[in-house]
């Protein structure tokens, strides 16, 4: 593949690229070159307080990176990996304070996508990926995306087709209390859910403690709003008329701050047409859907993208997809 060879050759000389993952696209950088490292900050606006995650190919190449490789992770590699789950654990020195902001943890996982996997096979190191869109913004999932996000960049982006599993993978942070106890921290929601994860540890006679209550500073890079389309985004709970929307929207939207935690919050420069948005009523085709479904009627009609939240939306095979898309909104109206 020629394209994989010229990617090669540019995280040879310190450069970044688009790698396509079965989650979102990644932009890709050498874990060894704080220039790429840097121009992935930089490309992408994103401030250094937001931790990025270390893509690898085996599990020998994951365990060279922590301090030391523990049962329970070579468990849920092996259920999980290659696979949307990635599993945050103590860094040791060969892993950077640019990846992961100062904190003494790392967080890695192995796609399960082939063109991401050969691309760093070939490299021979991991790759550290934000999603390769600008900060606050929408992931991408389509080669197209990325090309569009960073247009006046010259980036390289590898084809990868669509995203099967459409939003970022599932992030949990590991610490084992001793042999059989594992203590889960919960950092974000994934199409993989934590009772999965818990479960398939129980499988293998671990008693599982969850910790919930995250503090800021283990989960640095939690933003209220996030994944932010172009054109408003309005979460509607209840029942209301379309004229009863515009009249909400009318009186709140104005009184909504520009900027939250540095991510701007989108704002219609009119409110006259409403875009109801469509998505699968089955939660792994939602989640397919979401953020291309947000790019596409971004451009079409519609002052403001309307998302009616249903009955059929509860429970746990929704979680991530609400949580990505309560991150997007602009309003959400109750
Ligand atoms: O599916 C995915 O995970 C995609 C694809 C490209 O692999 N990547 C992705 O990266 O979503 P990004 O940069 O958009 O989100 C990474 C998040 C950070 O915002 C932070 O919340 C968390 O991962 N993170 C990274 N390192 C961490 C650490 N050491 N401790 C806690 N959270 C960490
Ligand atoms: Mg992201």
């Amino acid at each position: 593949m020629v394209n994989l060879d010229k990617a090669v050759q540019l995280l040879e000389d310190e450069d970044v690229v688009g790698m396509p993952t079965e989650t979102v696209y990644g932009l890709a950088g050498s874990i060894y070159s704080d220039k790429a490292l840097r121009k992935i900050f930089a490309i992408k606006g994103r401030p250094f307080f937001d931790p990025l995650i270390v893509h690898v190919a085996s599990i020998e190449m994951a365990s060279q990176l922590v301090q030391s490789w523990p049962s329970s992770a070579t468990i849920l590699a092996a259920a999980y990996w290659p696979g949307p789950l990635t599993m945050v654990l103590p860094k040791n020195e060969k892993v950077s304070d640019l990846i992961t902001s100062g904190l003494e943890t790392v967080a890695i996982r192995m796609p399960n996508h082939p063109v991401a996997l050969k691309l760093i096979k070939a490299f021979k190191y991991p790759l550290a990926a934000p999603s390769a869109n600008k900060f606050g913004k929408t992931s991408p999932t389509e080669k197209l995306h990325v090309e569009d996000e960073f247009k006046d960049d010259g980036l390289l982006v590898l084809e990868g087709g669509a995203c099967q599993v459409g939003i970022e993978s599932t992030i949990v942070m590991i610490e084992e209390l001793n042999e059989k106890m594992v203590r889960l921290t919960l950092l974000r929601a994934g199409m993989l859910t934590f009772n999965e994860i818990k479960r398939k540890l129980e499988e293998h006679l671990y008693r599982v403690v969850i910790n919930e209550a995250v503090e800021k500073k283990l989960a640095p890079g939690r933003m209220k709003h996030h994944y932010m389309p172009k054109k408003p985004l309005i979460i509607v709970k209840s029942d209301l008329s379309e004229e009863a929307i515009i009249k909400r929207l009318e009186d709140e939207l104005i009184h909504l701050p520009a900027i939250v935690e540095g991510v701007e919050i989108i704002k219609p420069a009119k409110i006259e047409k409403l875009n109801f948005l469509n998505f699968s009523t089955r939660p792994e085709e939602a989640a397919r859907e979401l953020y291309g479904t947000l790019r596409r009627e971004s451009i079409n009609d519609g002052d403001v993208l309307i998302f009616k939240k249903e009955e059929i939306h509860e429970g746990e095979a929704w979680a991530a997809f609400f949580d990505r898309i309560n991150k997007a909104a602009s309003l959400i109206i109750t």
